[in-house]
C-alpha cells in the first residue's frame, strides 16, 4: 500500500460543477482508494497516451496539442516512478491523481483528455492490463516451481516409495512419479492463466461512463494500441463485467489450493514419523526455546496463505452477485483481493521453488517404507487374476494371506511355501516373483502409470510443456 503524502495541493475534483461544497471528511475517507489503486498507474497513463492519440486522429487534439500532451504524460510516468509525483491525501483514486498531475504540467490543455472517457471504463481497462501484465509474472514464478519439482523428479524415478490413499500405505509408487503428480496441477494453472487471458484481452475503452461516445473515438484503434484484440461488444456489459476479477481470483485460489496440498504434504515428508525430506537450512527455521527444532515454515505458509486467496474469490463473487447494470461504487472492492492474489503468490512461490530445489529426499528411507503395510497385496490379487481367478476370489484369498501375516506380526516374504498353499491352493510359489517392490514397479508400463518406464516419458513430456511456457511468461503487456 502506498503512503500518501498529506502536503495538500487544490483538490483537484472531477465533479464540482453542481456541488455546492467539498465531500463530507467521512464520505472522503470511505470513498478514498489511491492508497491501493495507485500500483494501477503505468497502466493509467499507457491507457491516456492511447486515448489522446485517437482523440487526435478525431481532430479533437492538433498535432501540436497532442505532442504536449504525450510529453507531459510521459514526464509524468517518470516522476511517478521516480516518485517525485505522490498521490496526496485529497487524491481521490488513481485516476484523480494522475489528472492532477496532467493539469500541473499541461494548464487547461491537461483538461481536454478527458474527453469521451469516464472513471467507468478507465477502472475496468487499468485493472484488465495490470492483470494481464502480472499473471504472466505469477505463471513464470509457477514455471519456476514447476522446474524445482520437475529436477526432484529426476531424480527419482525409480525411487521406490508407499503410495497412499486415506494416509495409508496403499501401492508402491515411484517417488518421482509423486514428484511429478504435483507438477501436473501447476500446469493446469497455467493453462487456465493463458485461457483467461484471452478472455480478458477485450477493450473496455470507448464505453465511456457506460453508453459509449458521441465523439468520432475508434475504440478498436485503442484497443490494439493497448494490447488487447479488440473492443468490448457492448458498451454497459464493459464497464459491468468483473467476470475477468473473479475468474483470475478463481485460477489464483486454486493455485493457492496445490500449492497447500504440496506444502502439507512437505511438513509430513519432513516429520521425524516419515523422515522422507530433510530441509535446506537456508529454507527451514528454527525454534526460540527447542535448540533441535528445523520447522518446514515455508510449507505451512503455504498451506495457510490458501486461505486469503480463497477468501478473495469469495468477496469479490459476493460483492458483485446482486449488482444492477452498470458501475456501481461497490465495484472498486474488487481491486485489494487481486493485488493480494498476485502479492501473495509473488512472494510465496519462490519461496517454494528454493524451498524444494534444494532439499534432500532419502531414498533409502521411502525404498524402506514402500512395501510396509502389505502394499504388494494387490499385486498377489492381479497374479491370481493371471491365473485366471476371478478378481472377487483373487481379493479373497489375498485378504486371508495379509490376515495370516498379521496374525503373526510378519511379511509375505516370512511366508513359507506350506503357508501359502494352506492359505490357498492357488497360491503356489511362483506367487513370489510379483511379491517385491521393484517388479511391482516395472510391471506399471501403461501410460500415466508410475513405472519408471511410463515416469521417465512423463518427465520428458513435462520438461517439453515448461519449455513451451518460457515464451509466453516473458512477455510483456504494457506497450510504451
Ligand atoms: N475508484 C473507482 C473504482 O475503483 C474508479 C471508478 C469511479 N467511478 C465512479 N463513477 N465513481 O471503481
Amino acid at each position: 500500500m502506498v503512503s500518501v503524502t498529506d502536503q495538500s495541493v487544490s483538490r483537484t475534483s472531477l465533479w464540482g460543477g453542481r456541488f455546492a461544497g467539498g465531500p463530507a471528511e467521512a464520505l472522503a475517507r470511505l470513498s478514498v482508494s489511491v492508497q491501493f489503486d495507485w500500483r494501477l498507474a503505468p497502466y493509467d497513463l499507457a491507457g491516456s497516451r492511447a486515448h489522446a492519440r485517437v482523440l487526435a486522429h478525431a481532430g479533437l487534439l492538433d498535432a501540436e496539442e497532442l505532442g504536449r500532451m504525450l510529453a507531459a504524460l510521459d514526464d509524468l510516468e517518470a516522476a511517478c516512478a521516480s516518485g517525485s509525483f505522490r498521490p496526496t491525501v485529497d487524491d481521490e483514486d488513481v485516476h484523480t491523481a494522475l489528472e492532477r498531475g496532467l493539469l500541473e504540467r499541461l494548464g487547461t490543455l491537461g483538461g481536454k483528455l478527458r474527453a469521451g472517457r469516464s472513471r467507468n471504463d478507465q477502472v475496468a481497462t487499468d485493472l484488465r492490463l495490470y492483470l494481464r501484465d502480472h499473471a504472466r509474472g505469477v505463471a513464470a514464478r509457477l514455471v519456476e516451481l514447476a522446474d524445482a519439482l520437475v529436477s526432484q523428479a529426476a531424480q527419482h524415478v525409480e525411487t521406490p516409495a508407499p503410495g497412499m490413499t486415506h494416509v495409508q500405505h496403499a501401492q508402491p509408487v515411484t517417488f518421482g512419479h509423486w514428484l511429478l503428480a504435483h507438477v501436473q496441477p501447476l500446469l493446469r494453472d497455467l493453462d487456465r492463466l493463458r485461457d483467461w487471458d484471452k478472455r480478458t484481452a477485450i477493450s473496455p475503452l470507448g464505453a465511456g461512463a457506460l453508453a459509449g461516445s458521441s465523439l468520432p473515438l475508434d475504440p478498436v484503434v485503442v484497443a490494439k494500441e493497448l494490447g488487447f484484440t479488440t473492443s468490448a461488444a457492448n458498451s454497459m456489459d464493459a464497464v459491468a463485467d468483473r467476470d475477468f476479477v473473479a475468474e483470475f481470483l478463481f485460477i489464483t485460489a486454486m493455485a493457492g489450493v496445490h500449492l497447500s496440498r504440496l506444502g502439507e504434504e512437505v511438513v509430513l515428508w519432513t516429520s521425524q514419523e516419515f523422515g522422507w525430506v530433510e530441509l535446506d537450512d537456508a529454507f527451514a527455521t528454527g525454534s526460540s526455546i527447542m535448540p533441535q527444532k528445523k520447522n518446514a515454515d515455508i510449507a505451512e505458509l503455504a498451506r495457510g496463505k490458501s486461505g486469503r486467496l480463497v477468501g478473495g474469490l469469495v468477496a469479490v463473487l459476493t460483492m458483485l452477485k446482486g449488482l444492477p447494470l452498470t458501475y456501481d461504487r461497490d465495484m472498486q472492492e474488487d481491486k485489494e483481493p487481486v493485488f493480494d492474489a498476485v502479492d501473495t503468490l509473488e512472494l510465496l512461490l519462490p519461496a517454494l521453488a528454493g524451498m524444494i530445489s534444494t532439499m534432500t529426499v532419502r531414498a533409502d528411507r521411502l525404498a524402506a517404507a514402500a512395501p510396509v503395510g502389505f502394499t504388494l497385496a494387490t499385486e498377489v490379487a492381479d497374479w491370481l487374476v493371471r491365473q485366471n481367478v476371478p478378481f472377487r476370489e483373487a481379493h479373497e484369498v489375498t485378504g486371508k494371506l495379509v490376515s495370516l501375516c498379521e496374525s503373526r506380526g510378519c511379511g509375505f516374504d516370512d511366508l513359507s511355501d506350506d503357508d501359502l498353499r494352506g492359505v490357498s491352493p492357488l497360491l503356489t510359489p511362483e506367487v513370489r516373483q510379483v511379491l517385491t517392490v521393484e517388479s511391482a514397479l516395472a510391471s506399471r508400463t501403461t501410460p500415466g502409470s508410475t513405472g519408471p518406464g511410463p515416469v521417465a516419458d512423463q518427465l520428458a513430456s513435462v520438461q517439453d510443456k515448461l519449455e513451451g511456457w518460457r515464451e509466453w511468461t516473458a512477455q510483456r503487456v504494457v506497450p510504451r
